[in-house]
């Protein structure tokens, strides 16, 4: 199965359609305002998407109360919440379905969910004030700088990479989010005993992240490789028809180990 983000709004895998472009090639206009950029080879190439009525009411709304600013300096996420509970980072959230119905779920949880795609905040704001969430606070930024910079070392309870680009072609594979130094950048957020929970419907891709994750000596796996999807997971839309079609999905469930 491919899953298929631009049918629910997303935009296309970056690169999938666009020749040898490059996204991460610099442009003369990022040249001097910040030269650590030009450096960094992205996960994701923003696209202008339309944002529909409904989405933009909901961040003119709702963004002043859940969406935190990106910020070079560590966030006090009990403070953004206004309460002290467990703390699970989504990294690339996307339309924020599965964001939204995991918070629904898991209400003793609190979910700081990391996307770039401007509809996808306005759907998930959307949702929010649909289902009266409020263990859902939102930054628009890059995952990675936000790692960096917003977030603490031992801090997290958890993380869901649920189908992150693949980037199909092997000239792109530079571009996934799952290589050893973005893992060991998150390893270093978590606390002990905190999971990572990444879910992909390519099988090569799945492949790298077990054998990334694997050789991450501060990460166990929970399972004998691939791990069952867990219940809180809702199975999606695309993941669904694949599924019928005889595609797979392949979830790897890792932990912190102690020390
Ligand atoms: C293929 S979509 C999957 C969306 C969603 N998780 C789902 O299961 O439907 C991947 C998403 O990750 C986002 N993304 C990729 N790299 C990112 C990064 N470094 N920081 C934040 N978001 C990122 C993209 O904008 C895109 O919305």
């Amino acid at each position: 199965m491919i899953h298929d983000p631009n049918e629910d709004g997303m935009p296309s895998e970056p690169g999938a359609t666009a020749g040898d472009a490059d996204a991460s090639t610099p442009t003369a206009s990022d040249a001097p305002r910040n030269p650590l950029h030009l450096r960094r080879i992205r996960s994701f190439v923003t696209r202008a998407g339309r944002v529909s009525t409904a989405q933009r009411r909901a961040m003119d709304e709702l963004g002043p109360r859940f969406v935190v600013p990106y910020s070079a300096n560590a966030c006090d996420w009990n403070a953004a919440f206004g309460r002290a509970a467990p703390h699970i980072l989504e990294i690339g959230f996307g339309m924020g379905a599965t964001t939204a119905e995991i918070a629904a779920q898991r209400r003793g949880d609190d979910f700081i969910g990391v996307e770039v795609h401007e509809p996808g905040i306005g759907a998930l704001l959307k949702l929010m004030g649909e289902q009266n969430l409020s263990n859902i606070r939102i930054v628009q930024h890059d995952a990675v700088e936000v790692l960096e910079q917003m977030i603490a070392p031992g801090s997290l309870d958890g993380v869901h990479i649920f189908f992150p680009d693949p980037w199909h072609k092997a000239r792109h594979h530079k571009r996934r989010l799952i290589q050893p130094k973005f893992v060991a950048l998150l390893v270093s957020r978590l606390k002990a005993g905190a999971y990572l929970h990444c879910a992909t419907d390519w099988q090569n891709y799945a492949e790298q992240m077990l054998e990334v994750l694997s050789a991450e000596p501060a990460l166990a796996n929970t399972a004998d490789g691939y791990a069952p999807r867990p219940g809180y997971r809702p199975v999606t839309k695309f993941e669904r028809r694949g599924l019928r079609l005889g595609h797979g999905v392949w979830d790897l469930v890792f932990e912190r180990r102690a020390g």
